[in-house]
């Protein structure tokens, strides 16, 4: 048996789709239906909320209007213009994805899965997503919200955790999706999971698919979806250093090539169990070939990302003479730090500058 064979599909479909049209918001990824912007949006969108992804995503267009624009730009403004955002590898990814459109493609965002799902950071979300929103095609977009309202309509147990599930949530898309309207039935399960079906105390009352809900029918809708929780998140500590010199100028980083936060600028810092309290300045004087001054304490910095806690100690260090810079460092005016991509917890150390 599958999830939808009790589900009546075309009452289903007209029910959703109506309820979409006349209540969705005003969001500035809707204005139209060019995939660039599509794209763009659902980039952003991943991990992050609407309210937040919006400004950004303006700015963006204005920025980057259209694949060349984006394909043309440095990678370091591209990261600024992704700046307090995160997953920052999804701007790279973009870029790099758009630069293979560009010069693979001629400027068109392809329309079959195959090619899109070629793409650098075009995942089966972001693909499905694109497809059906901007090409009409009746291609699935499951992310998060939308295996929690199909879970409970579906009335579907599997873990949403494990990554093999979302298979079945696109099994289940395959036989409910309209063909005459694929983008508005998907962009209807988005809305409703982001406006009524909630992930905490969901507004059945006013759920216009009320009636096809397996959940809400068995009274069950609040314990979907079900989702194991991961074991805890490790935790990392660090001390960083604002390195700064007699005329104002302080050190800044550039992180690794690869990895979390890849090439994006921090203030310099060491993992907490490479080096203790009392040799800090021993550390800098050396590391840098400068004289340490004075040492303050500023405030501690917390940053949680999905997978990982930061603790950041930050000690702002006044330094005297010259500085011997070792690689992928600079030692920058307060304006200058302003033109490079930080991370958001070095963008608060930033601020106790
Ligand atoms: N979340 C993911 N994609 C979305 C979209 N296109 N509109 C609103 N919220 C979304």
């Amino acid at each position: 048996m599958s999830y939808t064979s009790t589900i009546n599909i075309p009452q289903f479909q007209q029910d959703l789709i109506n309820w979409f049209e006349k209540e969705q918001r005003i969001l500035p990824w809707r204005e139209n239906k060019d995939p660039y912007r599509v794209w763009v949006s659902e980039i952003m969108l991943q991990q992050t909320k609407v309210d937040t992804v919006i400004p950004y995503f303006q700015h963006f267009m204005k920025q980057f209007p259209d694949l060349e624009a984006l394909a043309e730009a440095e990678e370091q403004q591209v990261l600024k213009a992704w700046e307090g955002l995160g997953y920052y590898s999804r701007a790279r990814n973009l870029q790099t994805a758009v630069k293979e459109v560009v010069s693979e493609y001629r400027a068109q965002v392809p329309e079959t899965p195959k090619e899109l799902g070629e793409l650098k950071g075009v995942g089966p979300y972001t693909k499905g997503a694109i497809l059906s929103i901007a090409y009409n095609k009746p291609e699935p977009a499951v992310d998060g919200n939308v295996m929690r309202v199909l879970s409970r309509i579906l009335r579907i147990e599997e873990d949403i955790a494990k990554a093999k599930t979302r298979k079945t949530f696109e099994t289940a898309v395959y036989q409910l999706i309209s063909k005459e309207n694929p983008s508005a039935f998907n962009q209807g399960l988005m809305e409703l999971g982001a406006l009524v079906c909630t992930p905490k105390k969901p507004s059945c009352l006013l759920c216009p698919v009320q009636q096809h809900c397996l959940a809400f029918q068995a009274g069950v809708e609040e314990t979907l979806p079900v989702k194991v929780k991961k074991t805890k998140q490790s935790t990392k500590h660090y001390v960083a250093f604002i390195i700064e010199d007699e005329t104002g100028r302080c050190v800044l980083e550039q992180r690794p090539n690869n990895g979390l936060l890849a090439q994006m600028w921090q203030f310099p810092m060491v993992d907490t169990t490479t080096i203790d309290e009392q040799h800090l300045e021993a550390y800098i004087q050396e590391k840098f070939q400068t004289k340490v001054l004075q040492t303050t304490e500023k405030e501690p910095v917390k940053h949680v990302f999905s997978h990982l806690i930061w603790y950041l100690t930050v000690k702002h260090i006044k330094i005297k003479g010259t500085i011997r810079l070792p690689a992928r460092m600079k030692l920058l005016t307060k304006k200058e730090v302003e033109q490079y991509p930080l991370p958001v917890s070095h963008q608060n150390i930033y601020r106790q500058l």
